[in-house]
């Protein structure tokens, strides 16, 4: 354990006893199996998730790279952007085709050198396993899987037309990339049991089908009239009312083909998933490609990849497929009431709240308060490298620095805090607004107290009181305001967040008192945990609010009653 690890842990030993009337239950890991102490493991409390990193919370604040990065050279033009945006974890593939070009001959040149790296730029790393699936596709098959039909079957519409999707049902593609997996994940073990650089992997990438809603092989057709397995129909209920049990359409009627399919590559994913988790246990997730979150319920038509952990779709994953412990969305609408509805049909009870990839661009910058404060394990904006590559118009139009620092800045004032962040949340003390597309007011509920955010207000005054002034502030022309708050104590508070504005009044029991600012210090967690204060804010700086820049400071705020 090294010197920062152990202060941590002395610092959160202290913080528990000190917060003992909230003390945290014992928790219970999401998937209990065989794990080395202190291995990276996902554990919940309540329907609140943890993921511990050597034996404490951790929040990723993380960057994924591009989809080419995943080669030594190209790793030159990664590390400075991860350095820029002072992320905690990179999120990086492995291909099927990097590390088995030639089948049943392994290289692991590049994890090993990819791990090495790393450690050196002192960051974690969530592996992306891009094999028989990504964006839906076999692209990172190696060629011998590729152009082997024969061995490798691809879905087969209603005429029995090839779709360029391999089947769920190729029993050699299985084991062909179960094998490769478990290889990776026993070379992982070997290279990483002592140090848990890689904290996470994604099992293939945004899965399903564009196109066709499920294989029609024959092979697909003779399991399509079977029952549902009673696992599924006791965690998806059929969104029509229709037979209790029985074949896939007599339960899920036009829902039936999208269920199927789903439960045909969830099943897949679980072969894969478990056999890499018996080799070296390492929590696992897969991530989605949305459906719209607000458009009414209605079977698939073309609007989406069928067959991925859509938000409908969620149960039939946590059915079949055990072994993954998330179903993650990925972000690239910045629409602020889909995301919104995104985040609140993936954070469930039984299902922890991460986002392995969001846009990169400004508009999407604020909703890191938002995701971190409701708690989420931690999230990535995609496109995070040096390569000269853009994301738009999924992303941002500009590449590097000017597309990474919006996001430094934040991951900057949060990573001196990250354990205690991360804890906070899982006790349930966290929240976050991001601001809307309305730019209207947003309330947080407290204990006790309640929290007004508002947006573009100058930082002197208050609205009402200068009707002639119509400018607004600079850098407030898209929505660029989010504030995070955790209730640390029954009077405390950490602020922290941009372009915004914060009150907090009483909101408890009115006994006739009035409330005021306490103490807004301004400062820092320091390695041994211990809080700095930098200066302490008053007057101007208080009177109206606290009013946060376009620099992400934090804030210890003591609210006191008169
Ligand atoms: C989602 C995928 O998961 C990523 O790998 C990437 O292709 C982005 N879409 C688009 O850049």
């Amino acid at each position: 354990m090294n010197n920062a690890t152990s202060h941590l842990l002395t610092f959160l030993s202290v913080l528990t006893l000190a917060t003992s009337s909230l003390a945290v239950e014992p928790t219970v890991p999401v998937v209990p199996t065989a794990r080395a102490a202190n291995q990276p493991q996902l554990i919940q409390k309540d329907g609140r998730y943890a993921l511990m990193v050597d034996g404490a919370p951790f929040v990723m604040l993380g960057a994924q790279v591009h989809n080419s990065s995943n080669y030594p050279e190209a790793l030159k033009k990664v590390w400075p952007a991860i350095q820029d945006m002072h992320a905690n974890t990179v999120e990086i593939p492995v291909a099927w085709e990097q590390i088995e070009t030639t089948e049943g001959k392994f290289d692991f040149s590049y994890v090993d050198t990819l791990l090495e790296q790393a450690r050196q730029h002192k960051v974690h790393v969530v592996l992306l396993w891009f094999g028989t699936w990504k964006n839906t596709g076999p692209q990172y098959t190696p060629e011998w899987v590729k152009f082997n039909n024969q061995r490798f079957p691809r879905m087969m519409d209603k005429n029995g037309k090839v779709s360029y999707c391999l089947s769920p049902f190729g029993e050699e593609t299985l084991k062909a990339d179960k094998k490769a997996f478990v290889a990776l994940m026993n070379h992982i073990k070997t290279r990483d049991q002592l140090h848990h650089t890689v904290i996470m992997m994604q099992v293939e990438n945004e899965v399903g089908t564009y196109g066709l809603v499920r294989d029609f092989s024959p092979q697909a057709q003779v399991r399509f009239k079977q029952d549902v397995p009673q696992a599924v129909l006791d965690h998806k209920k059929s969104p029509v009312a229709l037979a209790a049990k029985g074949s896939w359409s007599e339960v899920y009627g036009d829902y039936a083909d999208q269920y199927f399919h789903t439960y045909a590559i969830a099943s897949y994913i679980e072969e894969i998933a478990k056999a890499g988790r018996a080799v070296y246990d390492l929590p696992m997730y897969v991530n989605n490609s949305l459906r719209d979150p607000l458009e009414p319920m209605a079977p698939w038509k073309d609007n989406f990849a069928s067959g991925g952990p859509t938000y409908d779709a969620i149960d039939i994953y946590k059915a079949a497929a055990p072994h993954i412990d998330i179903a993650a969305p990925d972000i690239y609408s910045a629409d602020s009431n889909k995301f919104k509805a995104t985040l609140d049909r993936f954070q469930r009870q039984d299902n922890a709240l991460m986002l392995p990839e969001m846009g990169n661009a400004a508009e999407y910058v604020r909703y890191a308060y938002l995701v971190l404060g409701r708690g989420a394990l931690g999230f990535s904006p995609f496109g995070i490298d040096y390569t000269e590559y853009s994301n738009f118009p999924l992303g941002s139009k500009m590449t590097g620095k000017p597309m990474v620092e919006p996001f430094g800045k934040i991951y900057a004032a949060f990573r001196p805090m990250e354990r205690q962040w991360a804890q906070w949340a899982f006790e349930g003390r966290t929240y976050g607004v991001a601001e809307n597309d309305a730019r209207t007011d947003q309330t947080i509920s407290l204990k006790n107290w309640k929290a007004t955010i508002s947006f573009r207000e100058w930082q002197f005054g208050d609205k009402g009181m200068f009707p002639g002034i119509k400018d607004l502030p600079e850098h407030t022309d898209i929505p660029n305001g989010g504030v995070a708050i955790a209730q640390i104590s029954d009077n405390e508070f950490i602020i922290i967040g941009q372009y915004a504005r914060v009150r907090i009044d009483w909101a408890g029991a009115n006994d006739g008192k009035t409330s005021m600012w306490g103490r807004v210090e301004e400062g820092h967690y320091d390695a041994s945990g211990k809080w700095v204060m930098e200066r302490n804010w008053n007057g101007d700086q208080t009177d109206y609010g606290l009013n946060l820049t376009g620099t992400p400071v934090v804030l210890k705020v003591k609210m006191g009653m008169y």
